[in-house]
């Protein structure tokens, strides 16, 4: 519900459980009042207090009054060069060079439904959605912006984007566009906060880290043109003594898939702000008289009751209305893929070998990895050229797809379409059509140059070349894959004062050919990937619902980069294999039952020969399938439950999957490696209906028990989990409400 005051001139937003507050004050600077728990519609700029602060300076409006400054107020999106020192929102060049900006509140409009921005993914609304659009303007100078706010009252969700215009009769130069400013104000201007962020590097994608926010900036980030491996933009602020259960949190992500900055700045009277917005490295957008720019949505939820509430949360939000599968309502195949077993060095029966094993044991989907087009027969050569290799696939997709679904499986394709090797036809062909400025030569990456995708051309060629795959058999998935990132980011389409340009429009062009992709095949699933983790974020889950999150397969380690994805991540959006031990990134071997424990809560697939598999394992294998689908909607759209951290509790990593009605639950745990005498494990479970008895029986049939155990009993006193011999062992309890 969002309300306006014309008296107190207050915007309030009303989610269920939390309020958000906005003030235009006398002078029309647009204040930030609070941002927390649901409170009522009282103007809360009762919050914000005034006093004499040295050196930090008025505006004229104030005439003698010392105690106005831009420098001490909470602002819903802070300008630069007019009083305010601490980080601005956006950023102007104008067009005498100066680099001002003062916006004033200039009005405001409230309606129905979810704003779009175009060009941009973001947050698709629907029942219950409503819109808050408001004006600013600087009396400067032409410059306006529109705040936009997406307020879904059921999800506790608020969106923000900003569209920056030029009013004016000159261009202006944009410098930064962030897209949230979050002043926190009122009790939240204290000492303790924590900041956690989510780091990492390929294969060992988004480990949690928690800091304490102390005076001046933290931040991460990313300046290689996709989101990253390194740091995820989605972070979070909260109360030092908040967890799982309770305390106050908040988390922000980012909708946006190329370079981005999210920094918490606590400043000299303990104020803190939070900035999430695309990098001002190497930004500049020249706006030219009538033109705007679109900064992406972030996405905001305050969880007065924990993290798991803040999760469940934005996974809920997000699959009903960011994720978009193109068959909603039906189970997503479980699939093999061939990369591990084969990489680039296969021939069609071969494929056709692994799909045959696999469809035997219950397997829905064949994905053909790299290597099949061009002279693609190693990662030097070949890419650019999508056009099948005869050699290894004799007939083309139109031989090979129908062998497969003769199987009974469905067939999926790996491309990478906006990469050319420098030994393929298309770089022969257009050499200029890479990232990469004139007389000076490129940086490769895992020996590849980056196409130039913020150029039409480029991306209608690379379309053109990809329909002719994508209609010439039945293909019902592709795994769109980028394998390094942006280097010589330069691109021959622009002039010089654009060239700071270059890095959003790629962004863009990539947004804009998934789009195409989308409208012209509504029934393809898209996966994405940029080698495993490197692009795992909520604008690409726009277009992709499910991403691979990792290159690493080891089932231990995944054990935390699926623990720091699944803060903000929704499940069904976690690409999660089972491979061969001794596993090809650790050399550590892992039971079987593990792998599939942990695989199977994320997308669940297999990326191995199972030829090569004994009897016991495939029975194993079969029986994993069959849990998985058995529990689906309950490991996909259940509330999912960190019961510990991996990061901490060293003895064993467990977690939870809640139906939203509560009647089911499913229980993993993976021990860690082992040791003598280990202490005895009763762990505390989540979720579950206090009143309700529920029958848990193990998914292997080995464990469980026939006593039903009331809901409060197994949160508060606990389950004992056997004793598990060995290292790395796991064990699944699925429980059921029997009255
Ligand atoms: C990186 C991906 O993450 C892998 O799964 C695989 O597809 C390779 N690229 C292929 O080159």
């Amino acid at each position: 519900m969002i309300l306006y005051n014309e008296t107190s001139r207050t915007l309030t937003l009303h989610t269920r459980r939390t309020t958000y507050q906005m003030k235009a004050d006398a002078f029309n600077v647009l204040l930030h009042t609070y941002y927390g728990p649901r409170v009522g519609d009282d103007d809360l700029s009762c919050l914000v207090q005034y006093f004499d602060r040295g050196f930090s300076p008025n505006p004229r409006e104030a005439g003698i009054d010392r105690t106005y400054s831009l420098d001490t107020l909470p602002q819903e999106y802070a300008t630069c060069g007019v009083g305010d020192f601490r980080s601005s929102a956006a950023e102007v060049e104008q067009p005498d060079g100066s680099l001002l900006l003062d916006f004033r509140y200039a009005g405001h409009e409230i309606r129905p439904g979810k704003y779009t921005l175009e060009g941009l993914p973001s947050f698709t609304g629907g029942e219950g959605w409503e819109t808050l659009s408001v004006r600013l303007q600087d009396p400067s100078s032409g410059v306006e912006a529109e705040l936009l706010y997406g307020v879904c009252e059921e999800h506790d969700l608020i969106t923000r984007a900003a569209v920056l215009a030029n009013c004016g009769q000159a261009p202006v130069r944009l410098r930064r566009a962030m897209s949230l400013c979050l002043d926190l104000n009122g009790n939240l201007n204290r000492t303790d906060l924590d900041f956690i962020t989510f780091y990492g590097g390929h294969v060992r994608e988004r480990n949690m880290s928690r800091a304490q926010v102390c005076h001046g900036i933290q931040s991460v980030g990313s300046v290689r043109g996709v989101s990253s491996h390194q740091y995820n933009p989605f972070v979070m602020l909260c109360e030092r003594s908040a967890g799982e259960d309770a305390g106050l949190c908040y988390g922000a992500a980012l909708l946006y898939s190329g370079n981005f900055t999210a920094q918490v700045e606590h400043s000299q009277f303990n104020d803190t702000r939070l900035l999430i917005g695309i990098h001002p490295h190497h930004f500049c957008w020249t706006l030219a008289p009538g033109e705007r720019f679109t900064a992406p949505e972030a996405a905001l939820i305050c969880s007065p009751d924990g993290f798991a509430a803040m999760t469940h949360r934005f996974h809920r939000a997000m699959r009903a209305s960011l994720i978009q599968d193109p068959c909603p309502g039906t189970r997503r195949p479980v699939l093999i893929n061939n990369w591990e077993v084969t990489e680039f060095h296969f021939s069609a029966d071969q494929l056709v070998e692994i799909a045959r094993e696999a469809s035997k044991l219950g397997m829905e989907l064949f994905v053909m990895d790299d290597g099949w087009f061009g002279n693609r027969n190693s990662d030097y050569s070949g890419l650019g050229d999508w056009v099948v290799n005869q050699d290894k696939i004799p007939g083309g997709l139109e031989a090979l797809v129908p062998r497969i679904q003769a199987l009974g499986m469905r067939f999926g394709l790996w491309v990478e379409p906006e990469m050319v090797s420098e030994d393929s036809g298309l770089y022969r062909a257009h050499p200029d059509w890479a990232l990469g400025a004139p007389g000076r030569p490129q940086t490769r990456g895992r020996s590849q140059l980056a196409l130039d995708f913020t150029r039409q051309d480029v991306r209608d060629y690379v379309y053109a070349s990809l329909r002719r795959v994508l209609d010439s058999a039945d293909i019902s998935y592709i795994k769109w894959d980028m394998n390094r990132a942006l280097t010589d980011v330069w691109s021959a389409a622009l002039p010089a004062e654009r060239q700071g340009e270059v890095f959003h429009r790629y962004v863009l062009g990539v947004y804009s050919f998934l789009e195409q992709l989308r409208r012209d095949y509504p029934k393809l699933f898209i996966e994405g990937c940029a080698g495993g983790g490197g692009r795992f974020d909520a604008g690409m889950l726009y277009y992709t619902p499910q991403i691979w999150a990792s290159d690493n397969t080891d089932a231990i380690d995944r054990l935390k980069i699926q623990y720091g994805t699944s803060f903000c991540y929704p499940i069904s959006a976690i690409g999660a294999h089972v491979s061969a031990v001794p596993n090809g990134q650790t050399h550590r071997s892992t039971p079987m039952e593990t792998r599939g424990v942990v695989a199977m809560s994320g997308t669940f697939g297999y990326e191995m020969d199972l030829g090569e598999c004994t009897e016991e394992e495939k029975k194993t294998v079969r029986r994993q399938i069959e849990t998985f689908k058995a529990h689906y909607n309950l490991i996909q759209e259940g509330d999912y439950y960190r019961l510990t951290n991996p990061f901490q509790d060293k003895d064993y990593t467990a977690w939870e999957h809640v139906s939203p009605d509560q009647r089911e639950a499913l229980v993993s745990l993976v021990t860690g490696s082992a040791r003598a005498a280990q202490p005895f494990t009763v762990l505390r479970l989540k979720g579950l209906d206090p009143q309700r008895r529920y029958r848990i029986t193990g998914t292997d049939g080995l464990y469980g028990s026939d006593t039903l155990y009331r809901g409060d009993t197994l949160m508060y006193a606990g389950y004992p989990i056997p004793l598990l011999w060995g290292d790395y062992q796991s064990v699944q309890l699925y429980l059921e409400a029997v009255e």
